[in-house]
């Protein structure tokens, strides 16, 4: 016989007068002075089950059970009784009048209570991972991952998208990050590499032919982790031959919008397409959050001949850039001391400096405005600087003037910091497209590395010869309320343009040998070919409305890439190091 008639939370209005078993967990436990309230959770919630003591038995047993003891209760449903209904449980409107009572497991004390605002810090909640997925709104987080998952492959394989499992022993994929190594007990001192994405793996398999392939595919990098990162993560991987740009836009779009549409009942707004170049120039950034109004002004061309040599300097170098950010309504709002701060934080992001002016008054000229640079720049500058940012009484305006990377750094993140101080960012989702990447991302020193990965085609062979480090790519990412979703692109099919980027990256001896699977397969007649790959977890951190991947990852790890639970990574035995033929020097 089936142990249970219902799951707690299922039980309703509509239930009263049932007899129901019922199996869970004591959520919680009160004795109200001769009449005991167990709340009952099971996966799908919680129930009131009351015992008094017309039933001897079962009262004495519920005076014995402690929270996260394992149950099996049966009982009469009725309403509750005025005034106590609970409108905050889904089940609030009735209890269980309990009748028999049995203790499937005793439980020790948790280490931490499973009340959903749990205040226990995140070591021991990973340590004990277990127990703190017991809490509702972990469950409704995993839940929420299946969903979207479940939902992911049905869309995909609607459009034709064949799934392909890929090796996780393979040799390095290049996608920026360090690899998490496998030593080879077969093939003394070699290794394997875990992959950091499957993209070889996958144009590998647009060169067999298979035209659409997809795959939930788990990546590993060993790269420092935030917030957002995690050493091992899943890609919603995405690959098609004989497709443009547009096609897999379009694909991931509509994926993202049925997704959004079926799972959380959101519309999802029109995706805009921004440049690269546009989206760093307005928003000092690669991956904008539009939900905040803010944007960068450029500035350099009011600033070529002024005195100020900060500002003046910048402004006449090709790769300098002087722009300013309006933080409307917050003169009046931020003391000396927050600019202070204000000025510390963008130094991180290297700024020397952070140049402003508070707008008290405009129409009295410069002396309504407080400034520590009103001296360096002249009267008439001032005012075009005001007019180009359209600032108002009540404005505050500061400036970045640097190398363009540390002016786009410095003030984009102000820009986020200014927006979450000041309150302006829109309770709204933001999608958007930033196309049009630079081929490579180019180090101060002038040295060259990809700006997404080196199978990325170039828009153009000429621009990739001439000016490589202004060259762009087909390639394309996809950004939610200025998170990093995905990324993608169309790949190189033909040989000799790898082999030139490989070249340009100064990696040509290296990929011969690394990536010569890849050249290979290009000579047998490889088809044009693109696609993308979605982060699964901050896809799902965004639509669980949560701060950190780890909370919607069963088993995460830590900041330091180390498993609490299960105390991974760890020494292993002198034998099987024997067997590796590894000698460790030395041990942590
Ligand atoms: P990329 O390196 O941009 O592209 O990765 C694609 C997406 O994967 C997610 N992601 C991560 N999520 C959690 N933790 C991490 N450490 C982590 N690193 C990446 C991000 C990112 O946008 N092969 C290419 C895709 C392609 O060209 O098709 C690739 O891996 O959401
Ligand atoms: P100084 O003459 O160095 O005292 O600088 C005058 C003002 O310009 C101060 O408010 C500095 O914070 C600011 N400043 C200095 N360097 C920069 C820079 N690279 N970008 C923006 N502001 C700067």
């Amino acid at each position: 016989m089936a142990m249970r008639t219902h799951h707690c939370a299922e039980l309703t209005a509509a239930d009263v007068g049932e007899r129901v078993e019922l199996n869970g967990w004591v959520h919680r436990r009160r004795d109200h002075g001769g009449v005991i309230f167990l709340d009952l959770r099971d996966h799908t919630g919680i129930v009131q089950v009351v015992y008094d003591p017309d039933e001897p038995e079962s009262f004495a047993t519920a005076d014995r059970v402690r929270n996260e003891y394992v149950l099996r209760a049966s009982g009469r449903v009725r309403p509750r009784p005025e005034g106590m209904v609970n409108p905050d449980l889904a089940t609030g409107e009735i209890e269980v009048l309990g009748a028999t009572l049995e203790i499937l497991n005793a439980a020790e004390t948790p280490p931490f209570q499973l009340d959903e605002y749990s205040t226990a810090g995140e070591d021991i909640r990973l340590r004990y991972r277990y127990l703190d997925l017991r809490r509702p709104e972990m469950q409704e987080r995993l839940r929420l991952r299946a969903r979207i998952t479940s939902h992911v492959r049905r869309y995909l394989e609607d459009a034709g998208y064949l799934e392909v499992e890929t090796p996780t022993l393979t040799r390095a994929t290049p996608e920026g990050a360090r690899d998490y190594l496998v030593p080879s007990r077969t093939q003394p001192g070699s290794f394997f590499a875990l992959p950091q994405s499957p993209q070889i793996f996958k144009q590998l398999l647009m060169m067999s032919g298979f035209d659409r392939y997809y795959q939930i595919a788990r990546c590993y990098r060993d790269e420092d982790l935030r917030a957002d990162r995690q050493p091992e993560f899943t890609q919603i991987d995405v690959e098609a031959a004989f497709v443009t740009e547009s096609d897999v836009m379009a694909l991931t779009e509509g994926m993202l919008r049925s997704l959004f549409d079926k799972v959380l009942d959101v519309s999802l707004p029109e995706f805009p397409v921004l440049t690269w170049a546009e989206a760093v120039r307005r928003f000092g950034s690669d991956k904008p959050d539009l939900r905040n109004p803010l944007e960068l002004v450029d500035i350099a061309d009011l600033m070529v001949e002024v005195d100020f040599d900060v500002f003046r300097r910048p402004a006449n170098d090709a790769r300098g850039r002087v722009a300013a950010l309006k933080a409307p309504g917050a003169a009046g709002v931020l003391s000396r001391k927050a600019i202070d701060d204000y000025q510390d934080f963008v130094g991180g992001y290297g700024a020397r400096g952070l140049a402003y002016i508070k707008v008290n008054d405009r129409a009295a000229g410069v002396s309504g405005l407080q400034s520590p640079i009103l001296k360096f720049l002249g009267a008439d500058v001032v005012e075009q600087v005001l007019e180009r940012t359209d600032a108002v009484d009540g404005d505050l305006v500061f400036f970045g003037a640097d190398h363009e990377r540390v002016v786009g750094d410095a003030l984009g993140n102000l820009r986020l910091r200014l927006g979450a101080d000041l309150g302006l960012v829109e309770d709204r989702w933001a999608p958007l497209w930033v196309t049009d990447w630079p081929v490579f991302d180019e180090g101060r020193d002038g040295t060259l590395t990809p700006a997404h990965h080196p199978f990325t085609m170039p828009r153009s062979a000429d621009e990739m010869q001439t000016d490589p480090a202004r060259a762009l790519a087909k390639a394309y990412d996809v950004v939610l309320n200025g998170v990093e979703l995905g990324g993608g692109s169309i790949r190189i099919h033909d040989i000799a343009t790898q082999r030139k980027v490989f070249e340009t990256l100064n990696i040509g001896q290296e990929a011969e040998v690394k990536f010569g699977h890849l050249l290979d397969a290009l000579r047998y007649g490889c088809p044009p070919h693109g696609g993308i790959a979605l982060g699964l977890d901050r896809l799902t951190m965004l639509m669980a409305d949560t701060e950190a991947i780890r909370d919607v990852i069963a088993f995460p790890k830590t900041q330091t890439a180390f498993c609490h639970l299960t105390a991974a990574p760890a020494p292993v035995d002198a034998h099987q190091l024997r067997d590796l033929h590894i000698r460790v020097t030395k041990a942590g």
